[in-house]
């Protein structure tokens, strides 16, 4: 799957390292702070079918789950449901807000300077939080567990939500990544031609 994004520094709203990670290991970032390997995806897609009501109820089956990291993003219309569900697992002390690691999205209507700080602060008021882990640039740009990758399932259906992080029991073989590495072909669903002359552009090799 690709998906397209950008880190944004916004340090000063960036959150603490987390202190714990649950079921899934954990990767270093470039600046120390640690993400867990495997998050929940709280995207209902373009056609939803779900309710945002399903998505406070994942999010809450996930950190029973042992699930510590969860996507979200402003144009998902899910951040208050996540919100929800982390405070109610706050409350009923099942963990921290500081063993989480959240992320939110900035989206293109907002890219100009002056936009960017209230419409972090407007995600943080819906997530009920005051710092996220990780605020992404939603479109553009870029970024696979063994392969590198950290991938976010979404599942609104607990039993899913459990069955999705239940994958650090085995390795795959080197033929298994060989054939998975294969299916890399540096194809891009969007061409982001626009961005070609950035120096951060990650396409041109
Ligand atoms: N796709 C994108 O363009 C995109 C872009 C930016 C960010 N993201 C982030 O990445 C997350 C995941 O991407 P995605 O939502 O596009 O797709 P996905 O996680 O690849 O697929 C979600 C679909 O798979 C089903 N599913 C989940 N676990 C399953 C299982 N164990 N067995 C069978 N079916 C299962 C879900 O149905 P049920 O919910 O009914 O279980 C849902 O229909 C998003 O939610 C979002 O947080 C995605």
């Amino acid at each position: 799957m690709l998906w397209l994004y950008l880190v944004l520094c916004v340090t000063s709203a960036l959150g603490k390292n987390i202190h714990s990670s649950g079921v899934a290991p954990i990767v270093k970032l470039n600046d120390g702070y640690a993400m867990p390997r495997l998050g929940l995806g709280t995207w209902l897609g373009i056609l939803t079918t779900g309710s945002p009501e399903e998505v406070q109820q994942a999010v809450e089956a996930a950190i029973d789950a042992g699930y510590r990291h969860i996507d979200t993003a402003h144009i998902y219309n899910t951040e208050k449901q996540v919100g929800k569900g982390l405070k109610k697992k706050i409350e009923e002390g099942v963990v921290k807000r500081e063993d989480m690691f959240i992320t939110t999205k900035l989206w293109s209507d907002a890219h100009p300077r002056d936009a960017v700080i209230p419409t972090l602060n407007e995600s943080l008021n819906h997530l009920g939080m005051d710092y996220v882990d990780l605020y992404l640039i939603h479109w553009p740009v870029a970024t696979f567990f063994e392969l590198g990758v950290v991938p976010i399932p979404k599942s609104v259906k607990k039993n899913r939500v459990e069955e999705n992080i239940d994958i650090f029991d085995f390795e795959l073989t080197p033929e298994e990544r060989n054939l998975l590495k294969s299916y890399d072909a540096n194809y891009r669903t969007i061409d982001p031609k626009f961005w070609k002359k950035s120096p951060y552009y990650p396409f041109n090799n």
